[in-house]
């Protein structure tokens, strides 16, 4: 790290104050302001954090003016096409990919941790018939503290460990079984001998009363999903994690803190916007209503699956998921898929108009992920919850790194007071 540089503030009483600049290993540099209350006696004022950097980390880069995105430095189209979600786990909690032997012992772990205690499946009983596996999801990750308390010290390093296998390895457990009791259907245990993605299909497909067949080109499709969600830097949910953590939280509230923040539709909820807007768009004739509707000030509609608050050009995770839909639909006899063309032809249309090349606005990775999942047969109130099962790996990999850091404070944001003034109560 270079401290050389110095950014100069001029304060509005005349006196000029230094400030660090530092710089990281790739993208913009960041003015340190820790020290600015106490030379300024002021505090910056940023909601939504747009031009503030909250932490130092290793795992994840983006440029989003190029489109590109990096795990430890390597491009997420070669993770996709090249790794395992295990092994990207290993890579994003670890800094390296696995050698063969550390991969054969990390999978090994992750694979000895599917199951759950019995008793939680009696937790799982007291909760509504139709309640909505995110919420059911929430709940059990939360209350796994109470269950594995043996791995809450967060302190200690072994304990860190076992809880982040637990969290990797339990996760789509829970949200398979999440789904099963929505939808009133038996539980399913894991299966140690099938991997990651297949264990997570047969959990949430099959049934005592019939054999299922997993298909290996949608299991595969899965495993890339899981990638392509795997870690996105310092997103709404994953810094909902680390302030969570930050204050000595367990991991197993930290994570079920996470899960509630991508609940919303600003964040994990999307690629179900997605489908819903192309069942309403219904063919392909509408599409160019549809876009105008979007292009209209006076009309609150957004295309679903446009646009990000950093990537201004194509989100490499959006490419990948093109041509896994086209590999999963041609599976499915489907490659004359009604929402699929009509997703083709809306990102063509939109992608030459003169509005969404101004305002750069692209496919993001909602914009094709809900029409795999739904080839693939996941009901539409799974789809966040499978987003959560790939985070967990990055949310675990950010709490580590924040507890590991002997510099993390817990985190506290100040504010601009815009309340009564101090008064007397007669
Ligand atoms: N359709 C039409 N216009 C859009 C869209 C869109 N999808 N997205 C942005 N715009 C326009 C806005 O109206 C705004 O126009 P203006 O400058 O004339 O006011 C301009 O582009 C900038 O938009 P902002 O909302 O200011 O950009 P921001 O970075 O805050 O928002 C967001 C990004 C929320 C993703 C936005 O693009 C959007 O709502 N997209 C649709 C929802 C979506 O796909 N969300 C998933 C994001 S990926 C994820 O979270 C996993």
């Amino acid at each position: 790290m270079n401290n050389k540089k110095i950014a100069k503030l001029n304060l509005p009483n005349g006196k000029v104050i230094e400030l660090p600049v530092i710089s990281g290993s790739l993208g913009p540099d960041v003015i340190d302001i820790t020290s600015l209350y106490r030379q300024a006696d002021m505090f910056t004022f940023d909601p939504g954090f747009t031009s503030t950097g909250s932490c130092k980390s290793d795992i994840t880069f983006i440029d989003g003016d190029q489109g590109i995105l990096l795990h430890r430095g390597y491009k997420i189209e070669d993770l996709a096409e090249k790794s395992s979600f295990l092994e990207t786990s290993y890579l994003l909690m670890y800094g390296d990919l696995p050698s063969k032997e550390k991969k054969l012992e990390f999978v090994n772990s992750i694979t000895m941790h599917t199951m759950l205690n019995e008793q939680i499946s009696n937790f799982y009983r007291g909760f509504k018939d139709n309640a909505h596996p995110m919420a059911i999801l929430c709940g059990v990750v939360g209350a796994m503290a109470a269950f594995y308390h043996d791995s809450t010290d967060i302190n200690n390093a072994d304990e860190r460990k076992i809880a982040s296998y637990r969290l990797i390895a339990k996760m789509p457990t829970i949200a398979a079984m999440a789904y099963k009791f929505s939808i009133g259907q038996p539980f399913v245990y894991p299966n140690n001998s099938l991997n990651y993605s297949e264990n997570f299909l047969n959990m949430v497909f099959s049934v005592p009363a019939e054999k299922y067949e997993i298909n290996p080109i949608f299991a595969d499709a899965l495993d890339k999903i899981l990638i392509l969600h795997a870690d996105h830097e310092q997103n709404a949910s994953t810094s909902t994690v680390r302030l969570a953590g930050s204050s000595g939280a367990n991991p197993f509230a930290c994570i079920a803190a996470g899960i509630a923040s991508l609940w919303g539709p600003a964040h994990g909820g999307a690629n179900e916007a997605v489908i819903k807007m192309l069942n309403e768009i219904e063919s392909i004739d509408n599409i160019k209503k549809f876009i105008d509707k979007a292009k209209d000030k006076n009309d609150s509609f957004r295309l679903m699956g446009f646009g990000h608050r950093v990537y201004k050009n194509y989100d490499p995770r959006a490419r990948v998921l093109q041509k896994i839909a086209e590999k999963v639909l041609k599976e499915k006899h489907l490659l004359d898929n009604k929402l699929f063309d009509l997703a083709k032809e809306l990102e063509y249309l939109a992608l030459n108009d003169d509005y969404f090349k101004e305002k750069k606005l692209y496919p993001n990775v909602d914009f094709y992920s809900g029409i795999i999942l739904k080839a693939i047969g996941f009901p539409v109130s799974l789809f966040t919850v499978i987003f959560a099962v790939a985070r967990t790996v990055g949310w675990i990999s950010h709490w580590n790194e924040m507890i590991s850091d002997q510099n993390s404070k817990i985190g506290r944001p100040r504010q601009l007071y815009t309340g009564k003034p101090q008064r007397e109560l007669s």
